[in-house]
Formats: C-alpha cells, structure tokens, sequence
C-alpha cells in the first residue's frame, strides 16, 4: 500500500509482537539470544540461517527503528548507532581507505569537521574542505582519488545550504558517492536520496529523538553498502545504538510531521521578529527572502526548519549578555529538542574548529545559534524581547 509521510512514521516497520501480541513494539533489552542446539548457532554464524545471535549484531528493537528509518528517508536499508558521531565515523572509516580522498563542506558541525580535518589524515586520507554551497568549489577540488563528497545542508550554524542534485551529479560523474548530514531538516523536510545522494546520516539525537533524551545516530543507504558497513565496520568498531535508546527513537518518530511543522512554524516568527529588532545585526533562516539561497530552500526542502543564527550589534559581549539573559529558552547545546535552546557556536559546538577556519566558514565570535522549539512561539518572543531589553540597557551603560 502506498501510505504517506505520517502514516510511515507511525505504521513502518510496527508489527504486533508474535508472542503476546503487544501492540507496540517492546524493549527487547537483551545483550544475546538463546539458541535450540549448537548446530542452530553454527548456521546461524555461518550465515546459513537467519535469526538474532548478539545485541551487536542486531536486535528486533533495532531493526523496528532501521525499517521505519528506511522507509522515511527513501532509502533501501538504515543502521541505527550509538550516535550521530557513531554513524558519520562508520560510514566515512568503511568508505575511505589509504590513499583515498574526500570532499567535505568547509562548514560543519565541530566534532565532523575535526573527524574529516584531523582524524581522517591520521589514517592516510586525503581531505580538502571547500565552501560547498558554491558547487564550483566540490568540482574544482575532485580528484581522480575522490571517493566521498560530505556535506551539511542547511550547515551547522551558518545554515548555508547545499544544492543537492548538483553535489550528486558531481560527486558521480567523478565515481564518487555523496553522504548527506540530513540532521538540521529530518526526512519530514528533505529527503537527499530523492535529490540523488548515496548515503544519509543522521544525529538522532536531535529532530529524531526530539525530545532531548537520547544520543543516537542513522546511517540511510543502499543494502548492499550499508550490509557492507555493519560487517565488519559496526560489528567490529562496535558503535550501535542500546534497545532502550532505539525505542525511545521510534517513539519519537511517530510524532516527528507535527513536531516539525510546529518548529517551522515558530522558528519563521522568530526570524521575522529578529529581521524586526533594532538590536540584531543579522539573521540566517532559510526562509527569510533575504537568506541568499532561499530560492534553493524552497526547491529542495519541504520546509524552513528550526534552526536560526543571528548576530545582536555589539557582536560577543552583547551575544553574552543575552544568552545570559534569557528565562524560558535554556542555555545548552544540541538542538531539535520540543524545548528551545540556545548556544554560542565559537566556544561551545563549534570549539574544536581552528578560529581562522571558524571566521573562513561564517562563524563569528558573535554568532549565536537557535533551536527553536515547540513552545507557544508568543512566550518564546517575550522571552527573546526581555533579554534584548537587557543587550540595549548593557550598551546603553557603555556608551
Ligand atoms: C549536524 C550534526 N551532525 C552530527 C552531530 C553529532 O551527533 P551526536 O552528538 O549525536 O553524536 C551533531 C551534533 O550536534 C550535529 O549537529
């Protein structure tokens, strides 16, 4: 049957339980599973017959979260992990191997950007980062060598975006794959591998879970590559994700549209009400018209997001004294989440990035990042309103 997005989110990969008949699908919180005989676990070893063996190896919670995951981002095949770094660092360790090159998107999220800038060279690949949103910066950096083109799209904090049906034909004419971070949108907004991209990965942790109890991560691909990927990468470097963890995702799942709609709704007053302020400098959301690629956004994307950066005038201090200032939204990393958060990119997500490469990738030391939650957005805006009353009375004292 051909159900739509919600229905997915809610029906995919969701079968009574053979035994007892729960309805929705239990914790199966078990490290291993029992065999009939030894011949029964040899077969199954072998590969000669299909059925549970080790948590590490799969799980029926688990593979409930991967159908759905698949069926959501249109890909064949998921693997759920133990975090988003978890799902980039096996995906890109089981792609690249010596003397291979990658392509990566000079704005990424810090802890990507040291992966592919630091760790992956380690290892004796090759890395170039350039500004992906201008596809002729991914062309004039391919390489004979060029295995994985990786982009953000919209970046993480910049909210540049990436055109990814453009990424994709360059990427393939060059017999390169493209590996899409869908983090920011969530398959309710984008889903890359309609655009043409290989392979998507997730930090679960944020629109997936959306409730900011959880670390996990999604890798989205063809079978086979992602049969290749958890034997032996995931089996061997051991990053999945726990039963518990892997439930509280497909929770989360089954309300993921309405969540999302209700982001994009509120994150779109907030832009305006920023745009409005005589206290901000600047703000990047996709769907401002002044966002320089929101042409692109409305193309590729089925929605804006929840995410904003802005700059308040008085750069760091004054972006200090409101994320100081603020009651309601809560000062803290991640992002996704039903409750808003804020941060300050330079010396929170974004610190393992050198400053030059900061300041080259539109991260100022004035940035501050938003993510929107789902709170009644009036409250959000009063909250904002009251802690740039306190920006204009700090600047006013220090004129
Ligand atoms: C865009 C993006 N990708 C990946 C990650 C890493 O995910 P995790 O913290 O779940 O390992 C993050 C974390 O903030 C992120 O924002």
């Amino acid at each position: 049957m051909d159900i739509k997005f919600n229905t997915k989110a809610i029906h995919a990969g969701q079968k009574p339980c053979p035994v007892t008949g729960a309805h929705v699908t239990p914790i199966y919180q078990t490290s291993t599973f029992v065999f009939k005989d030894v011949d029964q676990g040899a077969r199954r070893f072998a590969g000669e017959e299909w059925g549970y063996i080790y948590t590490r190896l799969g799980n029926p919670t688990e593979a409930e979260l991967e159908e759905k995951m698949a069926a959501l981002e249109g890909g064949e095949a998921a693997i759920a992990t133990a975090s988003g770094m978890a799902a980039i660092s096996t995906v890109l360790l089981s792609l690249l191997k010596k003397g291979d090159h990658i392509v990566g998107g000079s704005t990424l999220y810090g802890c990507t950007h040291s992966l592919i800038s630091e760790l992956l060279p380690e290892y004796g690949i090759e890395v170039t980062l350039v500004d992906t949103s201008n596809l002729a910066n991914i062309e004039k950096a391919m390489r004979p060598n060029t295995k994985v083109v990786y982009v953000e799209t919209p970046a993480n904090p910049t909210l540049k975006l990436v055109d990814l049906k453009g990424a994709a034909d360059i990427a393939h004419r060059y017999g390169a794959l493209l590996v899409v971070d869908n983090t920011f949108m969530s398959p309710y907004l984008q889903r890359p591998i309609e655009h043409g991209a290989d392979v998507v990965v997730h930090s679960a942790t944020k629109y997936i879970g959306g409730h900011g109890d959880v670390i996990a991560g999604i890798i989205v691909g063809p079978r086979d590559l992602l049969n290749t990927m958890r034997i032996p990468y995931l089996k061997d470097f051991g990053g999945i994700i726990s039963p518990f963890d892997a439930w509280l995702l497909l929770r989360g799942l089954k309300t993921l549209g309405v969540r999302m709609e209700r982001h994009c709704q509120n994150a779109m007053k907030i832009a305006e009400y920023l745009e409005g302020h005589p206290m901000i400098e600047r703000v990047y959301y996709p769907g401002l018209k002044s966002h320089p690629q929101h042409e692109l956004a409305a193309g590729q994307m089925d929605g804006f997001g929840g995410m904003i950066c802005f700059e308040v005038k008085g750069g760091l201090e004054a972006g200090k004294v409101l994320m100081n200032s603020v009651r309601l939204i809560t000062l803290a990393v991640s992002l996704g989440c039903v409750d808003s958060l804020i941060e300050h990119p330079a010396s929170m997500t974004h610190s393992p990035v050198p400053p030059e490469e900061r300041l080259k990738a539109g991260i100022t030391d004035g940035l501050v990042r938003l993510s929107v939650g789902i709170e009644d957005v009036e409250d959000i805006i009063a909250d904002l309103d009251q802690a740039l009353k306190k920006v204009e009375e700090t600047v006013a004292i220090k004129r």
